[in-house]
């Protein structure tokens, strides 16, 4: 069996059944919920805030896996760790004192990501890199779903998997944007650790076949 850790995003998902989307997350076997929280200023779009991820946790077994794409992430840690994330991931792009905001996710017992777009260099996260819990690549722009993977991102995650296996890191790599039935054979040779999916996921009529599909087996 594969250790892939599915991760399906619910912007793809009908915001007025978030619930129900959370459900058919878990019953897809899937094991992680990625919640992206958009604030119209990082990113053009606006998601949801903390009370619709309190709101979602009752309705999910699964790991809440919090991609916070927002400026000023520092000022959202609490009301995200207290609303049930379980990790909070933010960009490096969007702050100055990455550090403090690592810091401040681990005081509230939650595991800190750190986040890069496709422009960023894996340089840009070096210093962090010994304390973080999760790596995310995002593999698209970020603001919407459904958009193709851009290649050059998904070769900076399979070179941060090597680097973090040479120097014996232990975060999750995860890779957010265009995972679907034509990618995902490239993206498991990258060998990352966590696969986000959003419009595939929610667009396949069979989503533990989907999930099954995106693991291999
Ligand atoms: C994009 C978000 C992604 C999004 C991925 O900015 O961070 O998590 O849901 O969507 P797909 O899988 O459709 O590319
Ligand atoms: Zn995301």
């Amino acid at each position: 069996m594969s250790n892939l850790i599915i991760a399906p995003s619910v912007l793809s998902a009908d915001f007025s059944a978030l619930g129900a989307a959370a459900a058919e997350i878990d019953a897809s076997g899937a094991e992680w919920v990625h919640l992206d929280v958009m604030d119209g200023a990082f990113v053009p779009v606006i998601t949801f805030g903390p009370k619709a991820v309190a709101d979602l946790r009752p309705h999910s077994r699964g790991v809440f896996d919090v991609h916070l794409m927002t400026e000023r992430p520092e000022n959202l840690v609490q009301a995200f760790a207290e609303a049930g994330a379980d990790y909070i991931t933010f960009h490096i792009e969007s702050c100055v004192h990455a550090h403090r905001i690592v810091q401040s996710i681990r005081s509230f017992g939650k595991k800190p990501g750190l986040s890069i777009v496709p422009s960023t260099p894996l340089s840009a996260l070096e210093e962090l890199l010994p304390d973080v819990d999760l790596v995310l690549v995002m593999t698209v722009n970020p603001g919407f779903g459904g958009q193709a993977m851009i290649p050059s991102a998904l070769e900076k995650a399979k070179r941060l998997v090597e680097l973090r296996d040479e120097r014996g890191f232990d975060f999750l790599v995860s890779i957010d944007g265009g995972v679907n039935a034509a990618t995902i054979g490239a993206v498991r040779e990258a060998k990352v650790d966590v696969i986000v999916a959003g419009s595939a996921f929610f667009g396949a009529k069979d989503k533990k076949a989907f999930v099954k599909e995106l693991r291999g087996e």
